[in-house]
């Protein structure tokens, strides 16, 4: 089987774009990569749109064609693909397996999603039907209270702070400080975080991602086409793995086994661990979701995310530098597009051009999760094609 490579990755910004429909923000992210490729359209087999909800958000379905189209590429198959905020990792997966298969040596991903339209509360309806209706959103659970129930849990039993949570968003909101594609540029304190208002107790503003109009593709190629592109990074694995929609039909709700699971497979695939990894993006939706998810990946000991942030081991100094470039909480997250944002965020620290570069970075790899944990992919990537 072939492998894969990134040859281009782009994005828009991410923020409240009121003067950019959607099919710009895909068409501008995917022009992006192509440029970043030094490609022409013409090179794309197959076109991957991740998006969770453009019918509900705009009243726009059928995505795969209408992006095509107006990327000039209109008779390519074209498909979206949803898994609520793992809509862009699934698209990028779908990519992918359509070049290994070797059905595709050329492949576009198109993570877009358009949210600020929408008023905030029909925001929040919106995307709580990636919740299960009948139990969750049908009597008012928002993702911020799917996620405050997390948070308490994890509290309760592993002694977790509200401090430690805070100092998630302050840690990502200094790392977005100089991103030219984050929604937020604004450092936060650990006193802000704690003083900002109350969403669902105990999650407070700053300890929550926001609504977010953005964009971002990646270019994908086999090895065969590789060779000519400078730079190629490697996909060594993109697994996923699902779990109950219901947070009360999980075995728990401290930890996300979708994740663990989509790790595991993905290290085992390639023969490496937490250990190996020179960089991560994790799923920051909430400041509890990126303690679970240090959790999940191995990166520390089941309830020992909180200290381990507190720690320092997750800073752009530390043993395993996190979310970069601002994570969620500062790039913004428009959901079907995050899982492709953060592909673009663990490629430039792989090629060595990210804006906070990790000296050395070889190996890297992301989580991007589908609602409070039912939909979960891990990318592995490196700048060498090792334990592919
Ligand atoms: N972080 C920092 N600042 C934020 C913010 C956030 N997450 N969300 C909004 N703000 C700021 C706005 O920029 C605005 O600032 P300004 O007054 O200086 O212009 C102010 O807060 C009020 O913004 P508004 O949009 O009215 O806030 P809101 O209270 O209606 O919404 C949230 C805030 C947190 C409820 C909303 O962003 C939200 O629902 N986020 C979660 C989205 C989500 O669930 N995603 C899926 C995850 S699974």
């Amino acid at each position: 089987m072939t492998n894969v490579a990134v040859v281009g990755v782009g994005q828009t910004k991410f923020g409240e774009l009121w003067e950019h429909s959607l099919r710009d923000l895909g068409v501008k992210a995917a022009a992006a990569a192509l440029g970043d490729a030094k490609a022409e359209a013409g090179i794309v087999q197959s076109l991957y749109i991740g998006n969770m909800s453009a019918g509900r958000f705009l009243g726009q379905e059928h995505l795969g064609a209408l992006i095509a189209d107006n990327l000039g590429i209109p008779h390519i198959p074209a498909v979206r693909c949803e898994a609520a905020c793992a809509s862009g990792s699934v698209a990028l997966r779908s990519a992918y397996l359509d070049i290994k298969s070797g059905n595709a040596d050329a492949a576009l991903v198109v993570g877009v999603e358009k949210m600020t339209d929408l008023a905030n509360d029909e925001v929040s309806m919106t995307l709580a039907a990636a919740g299960d209706q009948e139990w969750e959103a049908g009597i008012g659970l928002t993702f911020a209270g799917l996620y405050a129930l997390m948070a308490r849990a994890h509290m309760h039993k592993f002694g977790t702070t509200r401090e430690q949570l805070a100092m998630v968003s302050v840690q990502n909101h200094s790392n977005g400080k100089n991103n030219p594609y984050a929604q937020f540029n604004m450092a936060v304190t650990l006193e802000d975080v704690l003083n900002s208002s109350v969403v669902a107790d105990p999650l407070r503003l700053l300890d929550c991602s926001p609504i977010t109009d953005g964009a971002a593709a990646a270019l994908l190629v086999s090895d065969k086409l590789a060779k000519q592109f400078e730079n190629p990074v490697w996909i060594l694995a993109s697994e996923q793995a699902n779990d109950a929609v219901a947070l009360h039909d999980r075995k728990s709700i401290v930890e996300m086994q979708a994740a663990k699971m989509a790790a595991k497979k993905a290290y085992e695939k390639t023969g490496l661990s937490a250990k190996h990894m020179d960089v991560a993006e994790v799923h920051d939706c909430f400041s509890i979701n990126e303690i679970i998810s240090l959790e999940a990946l191995g990166f520390c000991e089941p309830g020992r995310g909180g200290k381990f942030v507190e720690s320092g081991a997750a800073a752009l100094d530390g043993e395993i530098p996190v979310n970069t470039t601002g994570g969620l909480k500062s790039i913004g997250h428009p959901v079907g597009a995050t899982g492709v944002r953060q592909i673009c965020d663990i490629v430039r620290q792989l090629r060595g051009d990210s804006i906070n570069q990790i000296k050395g970075a070889k190996t890297g790899m992301n989580l991007n999760v589908g609602g409070s944990g039912a939909t979960a992919v891990v990318n592995i990537l490196g700048n060498e094609l090792k334990g592919a």
